[in-house]
């Protein structure tokens, strides 16, 4: 066999839909963000998702990889020329505990196909949005917090982010700060819409300054009365949903008690919801 051969049997795939690490942050031992190149014909609505992953290890007979793919809400909003993605790191996850390693300048695969219903055409009119967020399910309000449609639609912008613990508020926490402060973003926005967010963090397991799971929150009313806000109302309120599966169950029946409806691009409605991704 000539070295050139044996060179080209042994060089690495080029990866199908490649883009490129432009920079990572790692916030605690179980969460991390990181920003990649965009495809120039990738368009999207902000709040959707579209499924990233990498090589998984080659097939221990044929050789053969195969591509890891999970669904991640894209967390920069649909003007930014690259994409974000918020991730949890899970020690036995067959994609996290791979990506959890990823460096600026490596590549990860995209498929270039948006979806989703955490997007504002999937909802009816109304004077205030509410975003509820537990751990990762902050990333499509990432997207949506620096979206103007969703100051163009609301009043009110109220932002409800629930975690185990402080550190895990911080990425969330970061994200508002810096759009309430980049002048770019206050620019793009408008200081007066920018006063229109609400952010409500809570944590369950560290004591913080808002302890409790947002949803006996919203069951004692605690939430209402501290933000100053009436009661939910189906005239009035929308709202979009995302986090663990039992989470969003919960979300939903408490939306549904209130008069909401869920709706979906097809047929718009005053609630929407998306499972984050885990694992
Ligand atoms: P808790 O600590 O009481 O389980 P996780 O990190 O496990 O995804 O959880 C993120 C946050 O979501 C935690 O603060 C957790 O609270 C909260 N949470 C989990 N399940 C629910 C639920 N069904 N309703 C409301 N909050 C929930």
């Amino acid at each position: 066999q000539s070295p050139v051969t044996e060179a080209t049997a042994k060089a690495v795939p080029a990866l199908p839909d490649a883009q490129t690490v432009t920079a990572v942050t790692h916030y605690t031992d179980r969460l991390f963000s990181f920003r990649v190149t965009r495809p120039a014909s990738l368009r999207f609505r902000s709040g959707e998702f579209v499924m990233i992953g990498l090589m998984g290890d080659p097939h221990p007979e044929t050789g053969k990889q195969k591509p890891l793919l999970r669904a991640y809400s894209i967390a920069s909003p649909s003007w930014d020329e690259e994409l974000e993605f918020y991730s949890i790191k899970v020690e036995d996850g067959p994609l996290t505990s791979k990506l959890q390693h990823i460096e600026v300048g490596d590549q990860i695969i995209l498929k270039p196909k948006p979806v989703g219903t955490l997007v504002h055409d999937a909802l009816l009119p109304g004077k205030r949005i509410y975003f509820f967020s537990t751990g990762t399910g902050f990333a499509p309000f990432a997207s949506l917090l620096r979206e103007p449609d969703t100051y163009e639609n609301y009043d009110e912008v109220i932002v409800t982010h629930t975690c185990r613990d402080v550190a895990e508020l911080t990425y969330g926490a970061n994200l508002i700060e810096s759009i309430k402060q980049d002048e770019m973003m206050i620019e793009l926005l408008g200081e007066e819409n920018l006063a229109k967010i609400r952010y409500y963090p809570t944590t369950t397991r560290e004591k913080s300054a808002k302890m409790g799971r947002i949803t006996t929150l919203i069951e004692n009313g605690e939430l209402f009365t501290d933000l100053g806000v009436p009661p939910l109302n189906p005239e009035t309120d929308r709202a979009m949903v995302c986090g663990s599966l039992a989470f969003n169950k919960d979300i939903a029946a408490l939306m549904e008690a209130a008069g909401l409806h869920e709706g979906a691009n097809s047929e718009p409605g005053e609630f929407v919801i998306e499972k984050a991704f885990v694992g």
